[in-house]
């Protein structure tokens, strides 16, 4: 990337050792740029001004639900009331822990939204399936690596020379499981979850506290 560019990593997990930070240092490893994590309390203010500063920018973050946590879409409606921003180029990166990218694309769908309305380049992005597996670790660790690493090391060279990333960069290299995997990864996740809980001296079976709580009707 040109010098002169001002690249902004801005990591939209709370998880500091993540994945979503993981790919953005993997980009600054090789692009350069400022890595700055999204406040989880108190204002925007310092971030917004980074945003408006940066020529071109990266947002990666965890699928929380279907899309990015909600810290991000506070951060995107503060952007949109403020506004002052002049064409910066908008790349979206999302990791969900499932290993498909259907879901999590919608968090992509969101920031192209935002960059429409204001006055942001959109790029397009990268959604990486399976990240909580990864848990951090390197792409290299990937179960899809073979065809991942050389996908995202593209994305890389797009952001670098300023051109759109195309969707099929990141669906042509993770192909949905079959049924039979599908199902023996779903028993795992679940059961992964269960230990977890129990870990923290909680019963997985136990009824969803909100409704043991309530007043009998
Ligand atoms: C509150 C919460 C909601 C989540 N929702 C989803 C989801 O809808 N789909 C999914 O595939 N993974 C979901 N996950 C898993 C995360 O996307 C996954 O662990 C991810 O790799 C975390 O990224 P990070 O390491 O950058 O924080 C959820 C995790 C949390 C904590």
């Amino acid at each position: 990337m040109d010098k002169a560019n001002r690249l902004l990593l801005l990591c939209a997990s709370p998880r500091k050792q993540g994945t979503s930070a993981m790919l953005l240092r993997r980009i600054q490893k090789s692009a350069g740029g400022d890595l700055v994590f999204l406040p989880q309390q108190g204002d925007f203010t310092e971030v917004l001004a980074a945003m408006r500063r940066a020529d071109s920018m990266v947002i990666s973050g965890p699928c929380y639900v279907n899309s990015y946590p909600a810290r991000l879409y506070q951060l995107v409606e503060a952007a949109a009331r403020e506004g002052g921003f002049a064409g910066q180029k908008l790349y979206g990166i999302i990791n969900g822990g499932m290993p498909y990218t259907h879901t999590h694309r919608h968090g992509l769908d969101m920031l192209s939204l935002f960059a429409g309305g204001c006055a942001l380049t959109w790029q397009g992005g990268f959604v990486l399936g399976g990240g909580a597996m990864l848990d951090g670790k390197e792409l290299e660790k990937h179960l899809s690596r073979r065809r991942l690493v050389p996908a995202f090391d593209r994305f890389i060279q797009h952001i670098k020379a300023g051109s759109p990333s195309p969707d099929n960069l990141y669906e042509d290299a993770q192909k949905p499981l079959g049924r039979l995997l599908t199902l023996l990864m779903a028993k795992l996740l679940t059961r992964m979850a269960e230990k977890r809980i129990r870990q923290h001296g909680h019963d997985p079976n136990a009824p969803n506290a909100y409704l043991r709580d309530r007043p009998p009707t």
